[in-house]
């Protein structure tokens, strides 16, 4: 028998480090960098993230036959490079301080990755930006011929770029290029209402359907959206091309002061979080629609990180005449390393596609053991249940109003908690939205949460009618459902989805189903297992840290039940 084939796959140095490993060109491990060092959005060389991989498939960097990076520093230098000098001096003092690293690091990315994986002796495939996000979501996705569309703030010098996968292949057609990024103009947006950029922007999301979208015509004034859905900005109002990924004056003067305190936002801010919201909304449609026409294609593929806009998303879905759409769950800069090892192993050595991707639980897990073992040294009292028993234990918490962290198997790759690291309650009282918002997560008491769904129950509870197993999509809930499930739905009845399937997530779908015995509703409230500014948890000992540090009522790892009021 011919031993394993083994791909790695990196991305790093910007924001949401990570790794990626094939095994005969299925993902055999995958992680942030930041579940394991705990900084959030972590961009260093994922140094733990690839011990992490290497480990679980048992191997040395020795057994590598391929590494991919996920794209072409030299290009993305040329690109910083290019704009500093056109715009000189604006942007000196920024310059002055990335050059070194440049200089002393990212450039030699070759002999950074050469030297972390010693015993390596094989060639490491730079794979452009978008092609890692292209291939990220073709080759994930379960069709042999789609439209590819990825959309980010930037990657070299590509800002959105569309194509087409075929089989093993995808061939890029056209791109958007720097300094005219869909993804940046949201990021500007999102500075100005006070939220950290390639951090905030789904808050800005969650903030819009509290507003009207007034300021479309302003919007318009800096922005415009060609017929093929490129935009062009007015780069007088924007001062990212400077490396401030921020606002200046002349933008204030469009749209007024940014809000005075962060995170208090009057009418006239909530306005421009739906302005903003909608114009995207719009370019990702026109942008959907004219590949649509081009490809003539009804599969579509979507990854880069304005992907990561389900409502973006769903607007792509209900008005373009797509008839089925993949958008990769680690849509942003994390899912590159994945499309880079992808990229290789489809394209580059030309093996045949993997359909076997369903959900991307391919982070670390330990047995019972280690938890029994973990729980007994710190002296925290649990009590161990059959699998049943603890669904039902569990649900019954969820029905009395408790807030339960969960956390089972491995962990999720992609920025969304998808019931193995999640934080879950009853999706009923108003007041949850509030307790779990203040007491647990302690963050911004707007924010929705999100419905986990039984899948084949979807349909009677929201306006949707296909799966979504990532989050990614929003839908309406029914109007006469919207009422009974306050905690989970916004005010227009929107709600961020995640369809959970039987045969995909047993254990999941179980727990959801025991709690529609006891209250006739197959929902229940999720949201990922951390607090405000942390990484979601990775092992035993980071949840029961959040779980003693906040506010919850009880814990479930794996087998063991551990209740606040015993501890
Ligand atoms: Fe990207």
């Amino acid at each position: 028998m011919a031993s394993p084939r083994y791909i790695l796959g990196i991305s790093c140095f910007y924001h949401d480090s990570a790794a990626c490993l094939l095994k005969d060109g299925e993902v055999i491990a995958a992680a942030h960098e930041e579940r394991f060092t705990r900084i959030k959005h972590d961009s260093a060389f994922p140094k733990r993230a690839i011990e992490f991989c290497l480990a679980e498939a048992g191997i040395t960097p020795a057994q590598l036959e391929l590494v991919g990076f996920y794209e072409k520093p030299f290009l993305k230098f040329d690109r910083i490079l290019m704009t500093f000098l056109s715009t000189w001096p604006r942007g000196a003092l920024t310059f002055l301080r990335i050059m070194p690293l440049w200089l002393r690091e990212r450039l030699w990315t070759r002999s950074t990755l050469k030297k972390e994986l010693p015993g390596y002796t094989g060639k490491i495939a730079f794979i452009e930006h978008h092609l890692s996000h292209a291939a990220s979501a073709f080759f994930c996705s379960p069709f042999d011929e789609s439209a590819v569309l990825t959309i980010d703030g930037v990657g070299e010098w590509t800002t959105a770029a569309w194509g087409i996968g075929r089989g093993t292949e995808i061939h890029m057609e056209e791109e958007m290029r720097f300094p005219h990024s869909l993804g940046l103009l949201y990021s500007t947006f999102t500075a100005y209402l006070g939220f950290k950029v390639n951090e905030g922007e789904y808050k800005v999301m969650g903030l819009a359907p509290y507003g009207e979208p007034k300021y479309l015509d302003k919007i318009r004034q800096i922005a415009h959206i060609h017929k093929d859905g490129s935009i062009w900005l007015d780069m007088r109002y924007f001062e990212y091309q400077h490396g401030h990924a921020s606002f200046g004056k002349k933008f204030v003067k469009l749209f007024g002061p940014p809000p005075k305190e962060r995170e208090k936002f009057s009418q006239h801010h909530l306005d421009v979080a739906a302005s903003i919201q909608k114009f995207t909304e719009e370019a990702m449609v026109t942008m959907a629609e004219y590949v649509q026409q081009k490809t003539g294609l009804t599969n579509l593929c979507l990854a880069g990180g304005v992907a990561l806009n389900c409502v973006g998303n769903s607007e792509i879905k209900n008005r373009t005449n797509f008839k089925n759409i993949f958008v990769q769950p680690a849509a942003g800069d994390a899912g590159g390393a994945l499309g880079a090892a992808y990229y290789i192993w489809n394209t580059i050595l030309e093996q045949p596609r993997n359909k076997n991707f369903t959900l991307p639980y391919f982070g670390s897990s330990v047995s019972n053991e280690v938890v029994e073992d973990f729980l007994k040294k710190n002296n925290i009292v649990y009590k161990k249940f059959e699998q049943d028993a603890l669904l039902r234990e569990s649900a019954q918490l969820l029905a009395d109003g408790k807030v339960l962290g969960w956390m089972q198997s491995r962990s999720e790759y992609g920025p969304r908690a998808l019931g193995h690291r999640s934080i879950l309650a009853d999706p009923r009282p108003e007041h949850m939205r509030n307790t779990v918002n203040l007491k647990i997560k302690f963050r911004e008491a707007f924010r929705p949460f999100a419905p986990s769904v039984i899948a084949e129950k979807a349909h009677e509870w929201f306006e949707f009618d296909q799966e979504s197993p990532y989050m990614l999509f929003t839908a309406q809930a029914h109007k006469d459902k919207a009422e009974q499930i306050p905690a989970v739905t916004h005010i227009d009845r929107s709600a961020r989805l995640q369809t959970v399937r039987h045969d995909h997530e047993p254990l999941y779908h179980g727990l959801i189903a025991e709690f529609e015995k006891l209250t006739g509703i197959p929902i229940i409230l999720n949201t990922s297992f951390n607090r405000k500014d942390e990484p979601i948890v990775e092992t035993p000992a980071d949840a029961y840290d959040c779980f003693m540090e906040t506010g919850m009522d009880a814990l479930v790892i794996h087998n063991f039940l551990i209740l606040k009021e015993r501890q």
